[in-house]
């Protein structure tokens, strides 16, 4: 079997309003409209990456926090509604989804095998967090790609930003050891909103584009600080200040989603393409890919 890889790296975020203003027929409510810069910033990215035709999509999401480990779901098919708890009039969504579950417990075997708690998620009726949903639905809106769904540890909320940091790393570490062996190419998914700062009351029309904006200018500075280094391809500086980050924008990347990401693919050092960034309820949000296969591709053709 030939060596298995990752094509790509994703952070991929999942405001359900993304998916409300596309009026997919899974979904209940429907919009006029709304948040098209992102939205088609991710279309553009979804188009990018399917044509590289992966095998799976991993994906990690702050909305399914478990407290004790690193759980994976270990079943091959979930069907259920996905209601989002603060946007019920938003997301209520259908979701029928296959899981790679070869894939899911090789990653949870290597993870184990370097130190980490695992634990293999296998109740049919278990509810899928609208986070790793609404993610995928907007990288592959046809759900024809099996996923792997991975939950975020609590560490970094217990214990540190550091130490939850430190906890995803190896997680990445073992994910990638799990994809070059099962011979699969996988994309990964970080789905992570960015400054996280956000509107607390919301207009009568959900998409009436005139109440959209930056929340505050101190947390739109520390996005643009944030991508200038991921277009730059300096992921390694990107993660230093990441804990620093965090504490300021109450970012949702403390759940580890992305720093899980960057560590499976090696912390890169090539540029990353930044699809779109533009805020939902204030929050600030972007759509970046490490194209990782067409990198190596580039560095073994001209050194
Ligand atoms: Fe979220």
């Amino acid at each position: 079997m030939a060596e298995g890889s990752i094509v790509a790296g994703v952070l991929a975020p999942h405001p359900p309003h993304l998916v409300y203003a596309s009026n997919p027929p899974q979904n209940e409510p429907k919009a006029e409209c709304g948040w098209e810069v992102l939205r088609w910033g991710y279309e553009r990215c979804s188009k990018d990456i399917l044509a590289q035709k992966p095998d799976v999509f991993l994906v990690h999401s702050p909305h399914w926090m478990t407290v004790i480990g690193h759980h994976f779901l270990g079943l091959p098919h979930f069907k259920g509604l996905s209601v989002d708890p603060i946007f019920p009039n938003l997301f209520r969504y259908h979701y029928e989804l296959n899981v790679d579950v070869d894939l899911s417990l090789m990653i949870a075997e290597e993870a184990k095998d370097l130190g980490l708690t695992t634990r293999i998620m296998r109740n049919p009726d278990f509810r899928i967090d609208y986070g790793t949903i609404t993610t995928c639905h907007l990288m592959n809106a046809a759900w024809d790609i099996p996923i792997v769904s991975i939950s975020s540890n609590n560490s970094p909320y217990y214990f540190s930003n550091e130490v939850g940091q430190q906890q995803m790393a190896v997680l990445g570490e073992a994910t990638r050891r799990a994809v070059e062996k099962s011979g699969k190419r996988a994309v990964l998914l970080a789905s992570n909103s960015m400054s996280h700062r956000h509107f607390v009351t919301e207009p009568e029309i959900p998409e009436d584009m005139s109440h959209e904006h930056v929340y505050h200018h101190g947390q739109y500075l520390w996005d643009m600080e944030l991508l200038k280094l991921m277009k730059a391809g300096k992921a390694r500086e990107m993660l230093d200040i990441l804990p620093e980050f965090i504490e300021m924008t109450v970012a949702e990347v403390k759940a580890g989603a992305l720093t899980w990401m960057l560590h499976a693919l090696g912390v890169p050092d090539y540029p990353a393409e930044v699809y779109a960034y533009g805020t939902v309820i204030g929050t600030g949000n972007a759509v970046v890919a490490w194209h990782h296969e067409q990198n190596r591709q580039e560095v073994a053709a001209h050194g």
